[in-house]
């Protein structure tokens, strides 16, 4: 059994993508695991200083993994700021982690780039607050993408640094979890290749919004004339259709729909009905979650508490052996 933790940036609403990409599994990790998983609510700061509905947002992504699976009783779920030994650890691991390393963390130039009027300190020490969720609780294991590993790897550096400094086998080095084959890539309906939040918002397909839009949406999901010759490779596009269908449809009905492609008598009209039905039977039970946990504040309250209390547990614990490694005393 793994100690497992990952963050979860409290941006926007779940759409598909997010679900067969990250959130399923962590369903998995939460059956096998000991898991930990905190809304990095510290962590918005560095874009949005004064993040006015920073509150609502952590509740819908609460509400919205709550209402895809993740469940309390089952993994520690927390909210980060709820756990202020992070900020401790934070600081103390501040004090070994260099300028010139971070300044050349890819995500910090990003940021840097995007927001030159808001260079700040705490985004440059981005990754220094991330490695300290991880060590937080001496997790073995973090679940994330390409582009967390170099943060990943500062993670490791820290550890390492730390254990070295005070000559002590204090923190161990987390590894990535790696998905293998659990890992897909879910396309979006625009023919761009991968579902995601874009300015209209008709790219992904939202767990939150109504079933009325994502019907229409895909309805007037990008395609294009239709084969011409029998057998024919299919462009990207419709690859993409095809992708999305078999993520959330029966392989009878893709070999349906395939076939059909293959005799050049596709119709992508009796095609789109079909998918935006078996989108819909997939989302709706979740969708349907989501709306009685928006209303159901109590029991997320509930959920918080009980787990900054588990969290706290192994928080307090290291902060006293760290404290102790370094050299602080409470009393002379
Ligand atoms: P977005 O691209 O909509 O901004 P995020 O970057 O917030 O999504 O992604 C959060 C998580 O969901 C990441 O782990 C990411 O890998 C995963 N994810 C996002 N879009 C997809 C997708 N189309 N297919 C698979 N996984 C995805
Ligand atoms: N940086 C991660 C992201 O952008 C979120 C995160 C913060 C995180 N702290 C973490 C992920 C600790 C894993 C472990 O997605």
């Amino acid at each position: 059994m793994e100690k497992i933790v990952s963050g979860i940036r409290p941006t926007g609403n779940l759409h598909l993508g997010n679900y067969f990409g990250a959130v399923k599994n962590f369903l998995r990790l939460q059956e096998e695991h000991n898991c930990y998983f905190f809304i990095a609510d510290y962590h918005s700061l560095t874009t949005h200083p004064t993040p006015g509905d920073l509150t609502e947002s952590v509740k819908n992504v609460l509400v919205e993994y709550l209402a895809c699976g993740l469940d309390p009783e089952k993994a520690t779920i927390y909210l980060q700021s709820d756990v202020q030994e992070v900020a401790e650890l934070y600081l103390l691991l501040n004090m070994n982690a260099y300028m010139g390393e971070l300044q050349r963390v890819a995500s910090f130039k990003e940021k840097a780039r995007k927001q030159p009027q808001n260079i700040n300190a705490g985004l440059l020490t981005y990754p220094v607050l991330m490695a300290a969720d991880i060590l937080l609780h001496h997790a073995s294991k973090v679940p994330v993408g390409q582009d967390q590993q170099q943060h990943l790897e500062m993670t490791r550096t820290f550890a390492r640094r730390f254990n070295n400094m005070y000559k002590v086998d204090y923190f161990p080095e987390p590894e990535a979890y790696n998905f293998g084959d659990n890992l897909i890539k879910v396309p979006g309906l625009d023919g761009s290749g991968k579902m995601g939040k874009s300015e209209t918002g008709n790219n992904a397909i939202f767990l939150s919004e109504d079933l009325k839009k994502t019907r229409k949406k895909i309805m007037r999901a990008v395609t294009d004339a239709g084969p011409t010759q029998k057998n024919q490779e299919k462009p990207e596009v419709i690859q993409n259709l095809f992708k999305l269908m078999s993520i959330v449809s029966s392989k009878d009905t893709v070999e349906y729909f395939d076939e059909q492609y293959n005799e050049c008598k596709i119709r992508y009209g009796d095609m789109k009905k079909q998918l935006a039905e078996d989108v819909i039977r997939f989302v709706e039970p979740i969708k349907q979650n989501i709306d009685e946990l928006h209303k159901n504040e109590e029991y997320l309250n509930k959920v918080f508490e009980q787990g900054a209390e588990r969290a706290k547990e192994n928080a307090g614990k290291t902060i006293r052996q760290v404290r102790e490694i370094i050299g602080f005393k409470n009393k002379f």
